[in-house]
């Protein structure tokens, strides 16, 4: 089996954190959101990957993840021209994936508790295609299925007005060759992307076997830059204590906390579930649950919860408690110096803060 995600798009939802990054390299929990997928993939024993990158972000993902060895992992690059849908991806993929079963993983989506048993199932039930469905509160934003009296999948229509179920088709597909039947079948829709849950619902229509599961614990990023702090929680709600880094003894730390090696906490409470990165620094602050701090960032005289600091962020002698809050690369936010005493922003487009 091998396997086949996609890591493209603009993420103009995400922005301003995607101007400067493809989305799927922006960390979660101290990882990329792509890391989730190579690690699920590689957990089901999957070890020949294809990413799909597009021309305009793709080098990034190249540079960040190269020819996989460090994941354990044989990593093809596919490059996709135009974002021409989903269904297209899994059309330029066909000479990558031969005539494997493969995963189709939607590098943008995170599942908390991995693959193995949706890549079982498939086998055991030997279906054409294995869909992995999520309740949802708003199905009209997904693919949805529609289900016949043995509960079997009858139809999934793509963004429907009018969902004919709760529930979501997940980023996760698993497919055998049947499905490039489907993607070189299929017309582009309206918005003039060959769909996927077109692809889906053309197996459907003609016979094949289309199998799903229900999948708890998962995060795409439907909306805006603040519902990656979900996918921070999802991801943090399920870690366990691991302190390699230095806690000096006047710090106290209670929950699941993750340090990483060389990180220094001094004379600071932490609260977990949380992360502090590689070589940061805690000094006198307070870190409270649900926050992911990056590598070698620096926090002194201040408190943080439910955010995301990534890599070097200082923030220095700052008296309003930091909640609910991403900051990019290498932001800072330190105490105004001198007179007068004044707010002073720096700020890149489509940045966004709140004062008090
Ligand atoms: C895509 C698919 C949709 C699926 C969703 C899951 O939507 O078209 O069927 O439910 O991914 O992540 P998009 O992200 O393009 O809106």
């Amino acid at each position: 089996m091998k396997a086949l995600i996609t890591a493209g798009g603009r993420g103009t939802r995400l922005r301003p954190l995607t101007h400067t990054q493809n989305k799927h390299l922006i960390p979660v929990a101290n990882k990329p959101i792509l890391q989730y997928a190579l690690e699920a993939v590689r957990e089901a024993g999957i070890t020949s990957v294809g990413i799909v990158v597009g021309v305009d972000n793709g080098q990034e993902v190249v540079d960040w993840f190269g020819d996989g060895s460090s994941q354990e992992l044989q990593i093809t690059y596919i490059w996709q021209e135009a974002p021409l849908g989903l269904a297209h991806v899994v059309k330029i993929s066909q000479e990558f994936i031969g005539n494997d079963p493969f995963v189709f993983y939607l590098g943008d989506n995170i599942v908390v508790g991995g693959i193995n048993r949706f890549v079982r199932e498939f086998t055991d039930r030997t279906v054409d295609c294995y869909l992995t469905l999520a309740r949802v509160r708003d199905p009209e934003r997904f693919g949805v299925p529609e289900f016949g009296r043995d509960g079997s999948i009858v139809s999934v229509v793509e963004k429907p007005r009018v969902p004919k179920s709760p529930f979501a088709v997940s980023g996760i597909y698993i497919y055998g060759s049947a499905i490039f039947e489907a993607v070189n079948s299929i017309e582009p829709s309206q918005r003039g992307e060959l769909e996927i849950s077109d692809a889906h619902d053309w197996l459907l229509k003609h016979g094949y076997k289309v199998g799903h599961g229900e999948i708890t614990g998962w995060w795409k990023d439907t909306g805006l830059p603040g519902d990656l702090l979900e996918a921070n929680r999802l991801v943090l709600s399920n870690v366990q204590v691991q302190i390699d880094g230095n806690v000096a003894a006047s710090s106290d730390i209670a929950g699941a906390v993750i340090i990483e090696e060389g990180a220094e906490v001094i004379a600071s409470r932490i609260r977990g579930p949380a992360i502090i990165g590689r070589g940061a620094k805690i000094v006198d602050s307070y870190i409270g649950p649900y926050s992911a701090i990056g590598v070698d960032a620096l926090l002194q005289k201040c408190e943080v919860e439910y955010s995301i600091l990534m890599d070097r962020v200082v923030v220095n002698e700052v008296d309003v408690r930091i909640e609910g809050s991403l900051l990019g690369a290498d932001v800072e936010i330190v105490r105004s110096q001198g007179k007068p005493r004044v707010q002073r922003f720096v700020l890149g487009e489509q940045s966004r803060v709140e004062v008090i």
